[in-house]
């Protein structure tokens, strides 16, 4: 019998533990969906829930020793990149089957205006200069940062209203959940007359809207790269996942 924990808090995740569920009580097997609780209100999901941090790779040790957990399968953002570095540590320590479920990264094509920036910092720095319209697509962790470019226009997507005002003095929130389609976003630059967006290369299907938008639009993006991970195994797909675990529990590990 497995004992899946899956870190989530995306639509990867999401669409796993949808594949999964069904196939759990014919197996014998059982599934936890950990998210971090940023979100005031998460989606449904199929298997139970956790919410919150662990406490550290100790905190994730005791739960995967204290859970009987088998597999740890990291579904977090590419951008999440503690807890990804956290789940690689703690599975090695756990003697658990550890595997990431990410999406590729996106990469440029013609008609592409990107400036890469390797953090937010960068992304900050990089908007130095004359007040512009600026579209903000980072969600809201890190929007307090660019208080030092307070020269601009914002325009700001969340998922939630936030418990207090972002720290910009000119912005525009829009409180609006994923996925986006292109014409939409495009109405959405247009109506704001965006001058230049700022995002992070999450990759995938979900996000990707806004970089199409910005092509059609010819307007510039200052693309922030994905943060460093140890090594780990990688797949791309939700069947390469079941695969791995199959595989694994045919030999009993
Ligand atoms: N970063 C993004 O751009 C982004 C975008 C969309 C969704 N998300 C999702 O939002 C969550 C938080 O992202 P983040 O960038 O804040 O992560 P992070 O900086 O890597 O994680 C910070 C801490 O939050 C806790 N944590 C993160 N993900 C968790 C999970 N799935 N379950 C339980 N605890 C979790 C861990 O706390 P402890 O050390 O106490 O265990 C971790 O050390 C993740 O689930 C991620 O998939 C992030």
């Amino acid at each position: 019998m497995s004992n899946i924990l899956v870190l989530g808090g995306t639509t990867e995740a999401s669409a796993l533990v949808a594949t999964l569920a069904p196939l759990l009580a014919e197996r014998g097997d059982v599934a936890v969906l950990s998210y971090a609780g940023r979100v005031a209100t998460p989606k449904a999901q199929p298997i139970p829930v956790r919410v919150g941090g662990f406490g550290g790779v100790d905190g994730l040790v005791e739960y995967l020793g204290a859970h009987n957990v088998t597999h740890l399968v990291d579904a977090t953002h590419p951008f999440a990149a503690r807890m990804s570095a956290n789940a690689v540590v703690a599975a090695e320590r756990a003697g658990v089957a550890h595997i990431a479920l990410t999406r590729p990264a996106w990469v440029p094509i013609a008609g592409d205006r990107w400036t890469h920036v390797a953090d937010i910092d960068g992304a900050v720095a990089a908007l130095a200069g004359p007040p512009r319209r600026v579209m903000l697509a980072l969600g809201r962790m890190h929007v307090d940062a660019f208080a030092v470019q307070p020269q601009h226009d914002y325009l700001l997507r969340f998922v939630d209203v936030p418990d207090r005002p972002p720290a910009l003095p000119h912005h525009h929130l829009v409180v609006d959940r994923g996925p986006f389609d292109v014409q939409g976003d495009r109405r959405l630059m247009e109506a704001h007359a965006i001058e230049i967006v700022v995002c992070k290369n999450a990759g995938g299907t979900g996000a990707s809207a806004k970089l199409d938008a910005a092509r059609a639009l010819g307007l510039p993006v200052i693309m922030i790269d994905r943060p460093a991970l140890p090594a780990r195994r990688e797949v791309h797909a939700v069947a390469d996942v079941l695969r791995w675990h199959d595989h694994r529990a045919d030999r009993g590990v």
